[in-house]
């Protein structure tokens, strides 16, 4: 059986670039209960967001926007990160063979050094908590966007470390990454982040997201000269939402020149509303279902629990804890 998983930090709400590059093989790759899992990644929320109201807020409102946008209880496991006590032992046990040299090249925690702020453990050892997650269910697969490949080459080399160690324990994953979406571009051409304050919201506001497409920045080349379109972040957006016989028109239209960027951005507000329609709709059909939500959430960690305590098992006994 192939086991698919992945996670999603409740850091905010989920934006476009989430969306294509990751949350939507989520939903591509379902096809069981038992083969796809999914969860809510608040343990390492935990490591931003020190507000306790806004956190448990955030976890549930992830869920509600993931089942929104397609997840299927039916056929995938939905769960929270913290409800399996399991992945923070299993996180201990990792560290134990984790070299600190792997941990200090990862980006996250090199990218804060270098401003010169001060990291706490909880970054330092967050790749490691991210290993545990996916080395926890034997997970062979995990649909991430690209600025993740990294962790899941970090997971690889720390359960080989393990393995060199104890024996063939753990299953090594791989990365599943769909190259056209794997780096979103934001407003201003940039990756699209919620750090960087160039994203869009996939439930934002219509009024407010129209804003936002609209003021898109772009070159200021007159409407009649041919543009070309590869590497134009407008395009790239609006490719994301369009057929591809739509995006071919656009790309010709950017060749003959003759429009002006406003016209493109009206249709990409069209395109991307019409888009995220029927999920807008399921979402407000699921916020008035608080307690239908808690249940999947719940059922989902029974399901996850049960593999994590078999996977533990094996684990401890492999090192002698068992
Ligand atoms: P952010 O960068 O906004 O903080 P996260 O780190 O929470 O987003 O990312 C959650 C998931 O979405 C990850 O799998 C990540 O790789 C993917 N992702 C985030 N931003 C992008 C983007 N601009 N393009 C493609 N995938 C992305
Ligand atoms: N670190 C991931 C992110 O920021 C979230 C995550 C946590 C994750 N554990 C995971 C992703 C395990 C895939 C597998 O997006």
């Amino acid at each position: 059986m192939m086991r698919i998983l992945s996670g999603i930090q409740p850091t905010g709400r989920f934006h476009w670039g989430n969306y294509f590059g990751a949350i939507r093989q989520y939903i591509d790759l379902q096809n069981g209960q038992d083969t796809a899992f999914y969860f809510i990644a608040n343990l390492h929320a935990l490591t931003t967001i020190r507000d306790r109201d806004l956190l448990a807020r955030n976890t549930f409102d992830a869920a509600i926007d993931l089942l929104s946008l397609g997840l299927d209880p039916e056929r995938a496991t939905l769960f929270v990160q913290s409800d399996i006590s399991a992945v923070s032992e299993l996180c201990w046990i990792l560290m134990t063979t984790t070299p600190m040299g792997l941990l200090e090249r990862c980006h996250a925690y090199k990218d804060k050094k270098s401003k010169g702020l001060s990291a706490d453990a909880g970054l330092f050892t967050y790749p490691v908590l991210m290993a545990a997650d996916i080395l926890l269910y034997d997970s062979n697969l995990v649909p991430v966007g690209e600025d993740q490949k990294q962790h899941v080459e970090v997971c690889r080399d720390i359960a080989g470390s393990f393995n060199s160690s104890f024996g063939d324990a753990f299953v090594i994953p791989e990365a599943y990454i769909v190259k056209d979406t794997a780096k979103v571009p934001g407003l201003d051409g940039g990756k699209m982040s919620k750090s960087y304050g160039n994203s869009v919201e996939v439930f934002e506001d219509l009024k407010l997201q129209k804003k936002k497409i609209m003021g898109i920045t772009t070159d200021s080349r007159p409407i009649e000269s041919p543009k070309e379109p590869e590497g134009d972040h407008l395009f790239q957006l609006y490719s994301l939402f369009a057929t591809p016989e739509q995006t071919m028109t656009l790309a010709e239209r950017y060749r003959r020149g003759g429009f002006g960027y406003g016209e493109i951005k009206k249709e990409l507000v069209t395109l991307a509303e019409t888009f995220f329609a029927t999920a807008r709709k399921k979402r407000e059909e699921l916020l008035a279902k608080p307690d239908y939500v808690k249940k999947i959430l719940a059922d989902g960690a029974k399901k996850a629990q049960k593999k994590a305590e078999e996977v533990l098992t094996r684990i401890k006994k492999s090192c002698g804890i068992g």
